[in-house]
């Protein structure tokens, strides 16, 4: 006898009886409570159903007259999946695209042991906007970071002659490279790491935009050191953006030391800060890079990394590989993923969009001093800090937010995180100001 009973779509769809139409906000938090790992604190009282258009979600919130019911109202998605969505949710070219593939052309599902013709058109996709020499495409956002670390080892040892076992990656205090083994023995933040060791060895920390202390640490264990891995802003940290010269100056050093430039652009590629990738923002390139998040276009889980012929050619059958990593139907929505972000131009909507929230965070700045301490960003890549103080609270601002029809997410207790879809429109951008003005003011 079977144990689950699966009916229906969307509304109507219906496990063992429980028909997702018929759910309260509280009713789905039951069930994650219940059913769940508690490893996420999802905003109370909100539950997501639909797409309105492509940076407006349709949210079902508990109806104030009966809390066994719901209402629906439109959000604003002041966060686009932390920047997965950048082309904007249901991108029609996207969509259109996935759905004309599986449909017409009736796509297969294969592995990499045998060649499908969709892959070369990726690598020619990838290899094209990256600028790079060679791809290889992934899944899930951490295997970029992951598989930048493997590189990085591999090219140390078989290129730069580094001592077998002995080879170091460095990489920057406030790091988020995902929540692998290799991403948590990355990171600094107890919350990531707590009973997780033992912890993968052959990493030290530098403070993020700290060129004095990467120098040191360079001229001290140089010889040893295989890559410096970095994301370009820092995004979970709070948007933390260095100095304008740092890159050139880290590059400049990895150079001068033989070490690879590794850069995690998961978050902030893609035109999330103006520039396809923000690599380019500082004039540098570095020699391998890892993307994730929008290179699936919103749709579907894709990253890659792309990277120099000397670092890639170091990877050989059998030493790295993935099942669904540039399989047909994750090629073609990251085929066309890169087309939008051309077509769309939305690198250049970031640059405008995102000088235009930075315009209303300042005057709210301004007006406010004694609550906002700083506001930072490049691109929609844009974040707000408030003083540390009790009562200016990150979580409170998320809350108060979606109650007036915005979605955004504290980073910490201090820092709120905006990165609207690049697709964004301009009052779009000013009611998200005119909602973060009217929840600052009654903090
Ligand atoms: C810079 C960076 N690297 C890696 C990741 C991990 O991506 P995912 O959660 O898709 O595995 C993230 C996610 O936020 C990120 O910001």
């Amino acid at each position: 006898m079977s144990n689950v009973k699966i009916t229906g779509f969307g509304d109507d769809l219906t496990i063992n009886g429980t028909r997702l139409g018929d759910l309260s906000p509280s009713a789905h938090e039951e069930i994650e409570l219940n059913n769940g790992g508690q490893n996420y604190k999802p905003l109370e009282n909100v539950v997501v159903s639909h797409v309105q258009d492509s940076s407006t979600l349709i949210c079902r919130k508990p109806d104030p007259s009966n809390v066994q019911a719901y209402i629906e109202e439109e959000v604003l998605d002041g966060l686009c999946c932390y920047s997965a969505v950048n082309q904007g949710q249901l991108n029609k070219t996207i969509v259109d695209a996935v759905v004309k593939h599986l449909t017409e052309e009736k796509l297969p599902t294969v592995p990499r042991s045998i060649r499908h013709k969709y892959m070369s058109g990726l690598l020619l996709a990838i290899t094209g906007i990256t600028e790079m020499d060679r791809a290889v495409p992934k899944v899930a956002g951490v295997e970029a970071p992951e598989l930048l670390f493997k590189l990085s080892r591999r090219w140390g040892y078989q290129k730069k002659e580094i001592p077998a076992e002995e080879a170091i990656v460095v990489a920057a205090n406030g790091n988020f490279h995902g929540r692998s083994m290799t991403a948590i023995s990355l990171s600094d933040d107890p919350d990531s790491r707590t009973d997780f060791g033992p912890f993968v060895p052959g990493i030290e920390l530098v403070p993020f935009n700290d060129i004095d202390t990467l120098q040191n640490l360079f001229e001290r264990k140089g010889d040893r050191i295989a890559s410096f891995m970095v994301e370009p802003i820092q995004g979970e940290a709070g948007v933390i953006v260095p100095d304008e010269d740092y890159f050139t100056k880290v590059s400049a050093l990895c150079k001068q030391h033989n070490i690879l430039l590794a850069m995690d652009e998961v978050q902030t590629g893609f035109g999330r800060t103006g520039a396809n990738f923000a690599h380019q923002l500082f004039g540098v390139k570095p020699d391998i890079m890892g993307c994730g998040k929008a290179a699936g276009g919103g749709i579907l889980p894709v990253s890659f990394v792309a990277g120099s012929d000397e670092v890639i050619g170091t990877l050989t059958p059998g030493s790295e590989g993935s099942t669904f990593g540039g399989y047909p139907l994750g090629a073609v929505a990251a085929i066309f993923a890169i087309k939008v972000l051309e077509d769309e131009k939305l690198a250049e909507n970031a640059r405008i969009r995102g000088a235009q929230l930075m315009n209303h965070f300042e005057d709210i700045m301004n007006e406010f001093p004694d609550k906002i301490k700083e506001v930072r960003g490049k691109g929609l890549l844009t974040a707000f800090e408030m003083h540390n103080e009790p009562h200016l609270d990150g979580h409170k601002v998320s809350v108060n937010l979606m109650n007036n029809g915005v979605y955004a997410k504290e980073t910490h207790h201090s820092t709120v995180r905006l990165a609207p879809a690049l697709t964004i429109e301009a009052w779009q951008i000013d009611n998200l100001a005119e909602a973060i003005r009217k929840v600052v003011k009654e903090l």
